[in-house]
């Protein structure tokens, strides 16, 4: 039976990827979770697996190197699932400082305690280990409109506080696999979108503000484009990569989906008002009259767009879910999951939502 240790599972993506994995896989694998719990962690998220005998979550910070060694010394680690960061380009942009510290810092602390645990004394490292950090297309920079895409030859060029931190984080996985031989691999994913996505970023947020008849708040223009894609089809790449990917190997993740932000935010209120039947008082709120442009987040990435060549040539990886099916999947999710919402829009979100938004 493989062990995976996961990283960040209680947060949107790493707890996406543990439902899919144990869909997948059922008995055949054990899953330890292990994070920090930040405002982003809930383990609301994991509720339906939290009673398997094969899953085991450890509130731990992976900055703590005695806690994450220890995870390591009591069990037989194969496989890394690297997903735990401070992943709010916003709150980046407020206080940069713990994002240096959870993405570098942390990311520097998993790998020592994945190269202690696993490296043979002859330097090589038994077969079937591997270390998959989990990182973003932010870290190329910004292209111009409508020209070009992120390909995994691209140079690095980050801006915001959070997008050079991951790229930090990846440049030391490299020089681990190239100082150490470390077996392991990168993906670099574009946004990802749906259920369990904390409501500070857009999609969740604009549903969340559009039912509550709150002002959609859109940076500068709302033509800055993102390339979105199906949570799950993320958890199936980095599946797939740990399966068929070259080791020491870079794999761009993203599904040819850009769209403006304001595109983005008129396509969530007209699903809404399909979604929602006549009867429901939130329906006569839920529109286009919300829409606020609001002053621009600073050092603003104008576009994203990955080119996803190489997976699907080496891998035979495809993204699964149309964008137009996957958002009605999403806004479905919110609509029928208020409660979650309500648990985490309540006490320390309800402060930064106000420190951030005068709209
Ligand atoms: P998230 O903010 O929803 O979740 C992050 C999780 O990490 C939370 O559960 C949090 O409690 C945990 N965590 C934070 N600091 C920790 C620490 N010091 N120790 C242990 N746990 C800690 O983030 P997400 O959107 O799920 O992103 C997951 C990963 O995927 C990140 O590395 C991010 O850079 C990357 N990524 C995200 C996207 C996206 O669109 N969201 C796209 C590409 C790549
Ligand atoms: P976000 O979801 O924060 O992801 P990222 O910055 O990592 O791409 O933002 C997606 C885009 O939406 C980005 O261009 C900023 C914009 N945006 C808004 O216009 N309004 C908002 O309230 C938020 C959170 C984001």
């Amino acid at each position: 039976m493989r062990t995976y240790l996961v990283t960040g599972g209680a947060g949107f993506i790493g707890s996406n990827y543990i439902h899919y994995m144990f869909r997948k896989y059922g008995d055949q694998i054990r899953i330890i979770n292990v994070d920090k719990l930040t405002y982003a962690g809930n383990l609301e998220n994991l509720t339906e697996v939290e009673k398997l005998p094969n899953y085991t979550f450890v509130k731990a910070d992976i900055c703590d190197k005695e806690a994450i060694s220890g995870i390591f010394a009591e069990n037989d680690i194969d496989r890394v699932v690297h997903f735990a960061a401070e992943s709010h380009v916003d709150r980046s942009i407020k206080n940069p400082e713990v994002f240096v510290q959870t993405n570098v810092l942390g990311t520097a602390v998993m790998l020592n305690a994945a190269r202690a645990a696993w490296e043979k004394e002859d330097g090589t490292y038994p077969e079937g280990k591997k270390f998959l950090h989990v990182s973003t297309d932010e870290v190329y920079g910004s292209l111009p409109e409508g020209e070009g895409y992120f390909y995994e030859t691209t140079p690095y060029s980050p801006h915001s506080p959070y997008s050079s931190s991951k790229a930090g984080s990846d440049m030391l996985v490299k020089a681990y696999m190239d100082t150490y031989h470390f077996p392991a691999n990168i993906t670099n994913c574009s946004n990802n979108y749906g259920p369990y996505q904390f409501p500070e970023k857009l999609i969740p947020l604009i549903i969340n503000n559009a039912l509550n008849g709150k002002k959609l708040p859109v940076y500068g223009d709302g033509k800055n484009v993102r390339d979105w894609l199906y949570v799950e089809d993320h958890a199936k790449a980095i599946d797939m990569v740990q399966e068929q990917g070259r080791l020491f190997e870079t794999y761009n993740v993203g599904g040819h989906n850009e769209k403006q932000n304001i595109q983005i935010v008129e396509i969530i209120i007209e699903t809404l008002q399909e979604m929602l039947p006549d009867s429901d008082p939130r329906k006569a709120h839920v529109s286009k009259d919300l829409i606020t442009y609001v002053e621009d987040r600073k050092g603003h990435d104008r576009r994203y767009a990955i080119a996803p060549d190489k997976i699907k040539a080496e891998i035979g990886w495809e993204p699964e879910t149309m964008f137009k099916d996957g958002i009605k999947k999403t806004i479905r999710w919110y609509f029928e999951h208020e409660d979650w919402m309500k648990n985490v829009t309540s006490g320390d979100y309800q402060k930064y939502y106000e420190t951030m938004y005068t709209v």
